[in-house]
């Protein structure tokens, strides 16, 4: 798909308190292992102006933000990033690790929110013409197990503060779009163990690094 590119764009995905962070820090480790060059960002955010969308993304107000909102903001954070950041480094034959990529805006601005898939892909394709990750990691668990990892943490920012269902459409979208494209989405049991989700990471990095 993105022919153009020597690196690989991988995505790392999941609804909160999957361990999507240590997953990253996994990704790290493994990349550095075996002499790939590398940068890791997230999203949204990634670059000075897309991490200032971030903040006016995850912060609490006293007036609702709508949905259609929401999506806008993460995919004109997308843009600069993409821009700014992934696109250069792919172009240089750096491998581009991302947490949270646009199968976040389908989980939950389409799962979550409702907003129509097809929406989505307009600005999708707008955004980001052909462009996808060769590779989608998917950290995936019961909410319930999820919820419980997030409560922990502290002060909740204004996606975590909704209820359960919001994050089991989140959920459900995810695993759908998954089914649809198993060849790019690879899945991780992410209720397993730290080392056994560790295992399966590695799995799914030698496979690309094959490829
Ligand atoms: P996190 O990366 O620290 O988990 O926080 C980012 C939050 O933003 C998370 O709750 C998911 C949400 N998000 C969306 O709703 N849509 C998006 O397109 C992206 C990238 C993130």
């Amino acid at each position: 798909m993105n022919d153009i590119y020597s690196g690989k764009f991988i995505t790392i995905e999941g609804i909160e308190g999957t361990g999507k962070s240590t997953a990253m820090h996994y990704v790290q480790h493994w990349l550095e292992q075996h002499s790939i060059p590398f940068i890791q960002t997230r999203e949204p955010g990634g670059t000075l102006i897309a991490e200032q969308i971030r903040q006016i993304f995850l912060k609490k107000q006293a007036e609702v933000m709508e949905a259609d909102t929401e999506l806008l903001l993460v995919f004109a954070a997308r843009s600069q990033h993409l821009h700014q950041v992934i696109w250069p480094a792919l172009q240089e034959g750096k491998w581009v690790v991302c947490d949270r990529f646009t199968d976040a805006s389908y989980a939950y601005q389409g799962g979550g929110r409702g907003i129509d898939a097809q929406r989505i892909n307009t600005l999708e394709n707008w955004v980001q013409g052909r462009f996808r990750p060769d590779t989608v990691i998917l950290l995936d668990a019961p909410v319930e197990i999820c919820l419980q990892r997030t409560m922990q943490r502290g002060a909740l920012d204004r996606i975590e503060v909704e209820k359960t269902e919001f994050f089991e459409r989140a959920r459900t979208a995810y695993l759908k779009r998954a089914a649809a494209e198993p060849e790019r989405y690879k899945m991780v049991d992410a209720a397993k163990t730290i080392e056994e989700v560790q295992q399966q990471i590695g799995r799914i990095l030698s496979q690309l690094h094959m490829h």
